[in-house]
């Protein structure tokens, strides 16, 4: 059987740090930064949802970050805008190497998108980002009502995929994922794009580091080992 490829979402597939580009016009030059901590408060809040066990969408998490966001940089944004930019977040640009990576793994491995993100906004997210189609499926934490790095969401996925006795692999530009996917007993492929980014301490490693999506192919064992 061939091997299953789990992809995350934000970050991997797509750019929330794209939203900086709609959000000039709402506060000029902040707009990169405010986008940033847009970013890290939406994932600081999925984490503290799951550990209180309080449960709410990733959609919900975002708009809450996005409120934070306005309150540290004091800018007002009115109630129809906020709408506009959250229906903007499905239309977050694909990372360049994204469409062609998953066009030449597909024939080989079983593509599945994997996210924090409700099944429809992530189908939502890869349609406008011209991605869909390249996917068996969309695996969505909702269906276990807490957000990674839960290990039972990793545990969800080889459920959600059927990868029992083919290997299952996330791969992921977010350390946090990597680490909590490795601690699950899944491979895992970290997609470190830039310099910039820095791996936890942990001793918990990824299965391979590539540079981009394009690097998979060559890199990824098709058949279970
Ligand atoms: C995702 O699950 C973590 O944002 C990331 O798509």
């Amino acid at each position: 059987m061939k091997a299953t490829l789990a992809f995350d979402v934000y970050g991997t597939l797509v750019d929330p740090d794209g939203m900086a580009e709609h959000l000039a016009r709402d506060m000029g030059v902040s707009s990169v930064a405010f986008a940033a901590l847009w970013r890290e408060k939406q994932l600081e809040y999925s984490f503290r949802r799951g550990l209180m066990q309080n449960y709410v969408s990733f959609a919900v998490c975002t708009a809450d970050a996005f409120e934070f966001a306005c309150r540290r940089f004091r800018v007002i944004v009115n109630a129809e805008r906020r709408e506009e930019l959250m229906r903007l977040y499905q239309h977050l640009p694909a990372f360049d190497d994204a469409a062609r990576a998953l066009e030449s793994l597909q024939d080989s491995f079983r593509l599945f998108a994997f996210s924090n993100g409700r099944s429809d906004d992530v189908a939502a997210v890869l349609s406008n980002a011209r991605l869909r189609n390249y996917f068996e499926g969309i695996v969505s934490v909702d269906e276990v009502r807490s957000f990674k790095p839960n290990p039972a969401v990793y545990a969800h996925a080889r459920r959600a995929t059927g990868a029992w006795s083919s290997s299952l692999w996330l791969v992921s530009s977010n350390p946090f994922d990597i680490i909590g996917a490795r601690s699950a007993g899944l491979d895992a492929a970290w997609v470190r794009r830039s310099d910039a980014m820095s791996y936890d301490p942990w001793g918990i490693e990824p299965t391979v580091t590539v540079r981009t999506l394009s690097e998979l192919p060559g890199v990824l064992p098709s058949e279970p080992a």
